[in-house]
């Protein structure tokens, strides 16, 4: 919680918890980051990334947590591009990248320097992003289902 914290305080964005809206339950965190995967990603990439206690799989929690860290990071810091990336075979994590309109990059996928080489299934890391102007444009979006003006006001994150 304190690097959670730290993270937040210096750059204005960091992991929260997630909860449940009708009675607070804490289920696990989701968030935007700045990566620090230099020189796989340029300094200041930014992240969508997720993490859920089992029993709240498969109830689109994350996909809505996600939608609204996107306008967030979209609208009110103006980023670029957004990023996430998982262990190839993370399907589920992908799957949610999808769903949030995120696109795979093949070229810039990675071999993640702080997996261990002991665990070589674990390295290689596939990259998804979405631009801002993707998103405004609510193609990706569109597809999945999620269409919001660019201009709404922001409520989810503080
Ligand atoms: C990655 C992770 C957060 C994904 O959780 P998830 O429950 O699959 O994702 P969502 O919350 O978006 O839920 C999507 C599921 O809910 C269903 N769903 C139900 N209502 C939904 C709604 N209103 N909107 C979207 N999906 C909905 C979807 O159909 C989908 O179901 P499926 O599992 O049968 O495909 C979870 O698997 C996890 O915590 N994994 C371990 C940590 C991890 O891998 N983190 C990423 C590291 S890079």
């Amino acid at each position: 919680m304190d690097e959670a914290r730290r993270r937040i305080e210096a750059t204005g964005i960091g992991f929260s918890a997630v909860a449940l809206k009708h009675d607070d339950t804490p289920i696990g965190f989701c968030g935007l980051v700045v990566a620090d995967l230099e020189p796989f990603l340029p300094r200041g990439t930014v992240e969508i990334g997720w993490r859920l206690a089992l029993p709240f799989w498969g109830k689109g929690y994350v996909t809505e947590a996600g939608k609204a860290l996107l306008r967030h990071g979209f609208i009110k810091h103006r980023l670029d591009e957004i990023v996430s990336f998982a262990v190839t075979d993370n399907n589920r994590s992908t799957a949610v990248m999808k769903r949030l309109g995120l696109q795979h990059d093949p070229a810039r996928d990675f071999d993640h320097p702080r997996v261990p080489d002991l665990h070589p299934h674990l390295k290689r890391h596939v990259l998804y992003s979405l631009s801002r102007s993707h998103w405004e444009q609510g193609v990706e979006v569109e597809k999945a289902g999620f269409v919001q003006p660019a201009s709404d006001p922001i409520h989810e994150c503080p």
